[in-house]
C-alpha cells in the first residue's frame, strides 16, 4: 500500500494526461506551507495565506473543469485558534473577502458549498463571517456542480464525538435502535453526510500528518504528498498528483 509514497516524485516531461474515467470522486486537500512560503520571501505569514487563497481559487476552478464530484479543503482547524491574534485575524479577513467576492461566480458555475465544522462556536466578533458562511450554503444548496466542502473550525475527532452523541440521543429517544447503528448510520451523522468517501488526499509542503482531518472519511483514501508549498501548488502540480492517483492499485483490503 502506498502511503505518502515518494513514488510519484519523478516529474513527467509535460502536463499529465488524465483518464476521466479514473478520476477520484472525492479529493481532500491539506493546504500546508503558506507560512514558510511567506518567510522565504521575508514577508508576514498573512502574505502566504493571501497567496494560498489564489492557489485555492485555481484548484477549485480546475476541479470543476475536470468534473471532480467533491473537493474538501482544510481551511481552519479547531486547533488553529492557538495562532497569534494577528494571523487568525488575517485568515478570518481572507475568509470573509473570499465569500464576499467569489460567491456569485461559484454560484454561476453551479458549485454547491458546504461548511464542515462548528460555525456557531466561533469566537465573538466573527458574526459577519458566520453570516457569510450560512449565506453561501443557502445560496448554493440546490447547485448540482462541484461539491466544495470547506473545513472550518473543524476537527476530525470532534466530528466523530459529535456523531456518537447524536446517535446516543437518537437511541435514548427511541428513533434508532442501538443494533441498527452501522457504518452507514454513523456516516449519516457526520458533516460529510451524503458525500462519497474520500478517494484521494493531498498534503503539500512535505509534512506527513493527518492533522485531525477527515479521520472517519479517509478509511481507504490514497495519500499523496508533495514538497511544494501550498501557494506554489498549481494546475500542473494538481494534474501530476491526479496522474499518480490513477496509477494506484486500490484494493480496499482485498487482494
Ligand atoms: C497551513 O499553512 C494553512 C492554513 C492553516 C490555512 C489555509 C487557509 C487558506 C489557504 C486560506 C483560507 C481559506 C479560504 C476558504 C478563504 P501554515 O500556515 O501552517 O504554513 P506553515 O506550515 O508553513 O507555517
Amino acid at each position: 500500500m502506498a502511503i505518502f509514497g515518494k513514488d510519484e516524485a519523478v516529474k513527467p516531461e509535460k502536463t499529465a494526461v488524465l483518464d476521466p474515467a479514473l478520476l477520484p470522486r472525492h479529493v481532500a486537500i491539506i493546504m500546508d506551507g503558506n507560512g514558510r512560503w511567506a518567510k522565504k520571501r521575508g514577508m508576514p505569514r498573512s502574505f502566504g495565506h493571501k497567496a494560498g487563497v489564489e492557489a485555492l481559487r485555481e484548484i477549485i476552478r480546475h476541479s470543476d473543469h475536470l468534473g471532480i464530484e467533491a473537493l474538501t479543503i482544510y481551511a481552519f482547524s479547531t486547533e488553529n485558534w492557538k495562532r497569534s491574534a494577528e494571523e487568525v485575524g488575517a485568515l478570518m479577513g481572507l475568509l470573509l473577502e473570499y465569500f464576499t467576492k467569489e460567491l456569485d461566480e461559484l454560484h454561476r458555475e453551479g458549485v454547491c458549498i458546504r461548511i464542515l465544522g462548528d460555525i456557531d462556536d466561533m469566537p465573538k466578533g466573527l458574526e459577519r463571517q458566520q453570516a457569510a458562511l450560512y449565506a453561501a450554503m443557502e445560496k448554493t444548496k440546490e447547485n448540482t456542480g462541484l461539491k466544495l466542502n470547506i473545513a472550518l473550525n473543524y476537527g476530525g475527532q470532534q466530528e466523530i464525538v459529535r456523531a456518537a452523541k447524536k446517535l446516543a440521543a437518537m437511541a435514548a429517544e427511541g428513533t434508532i435502535k442501538p443494533e441498527d447503528i452501522d457504518a452507514g448510520a454513523f456516516a449519516a451523522q457526520l458533516y460529510t453526510a451524503g458525500l462519497p468517501e474520500v478517494d484521494f488526499m493531498i498534503r503539500t509542503s512535505g509534512e506527513m500528518r493527518l492533522s485531525n482531518f477527515l479521520l472517519y472519511q479517509m478509511a481507504y483514501a490514497e495519500f499523496y504528498q508533495t514538497d511544494l508549498l501550498w501557494p506554489d501548488f498549481d494546475r500542473e502540480a494538481y494534474e501530476e498528483a491526479l496522474a499518480a492517483y490513477q496509477k494506484r492499485n486500490r484494493r480496499f483490503g482485498g487482494v
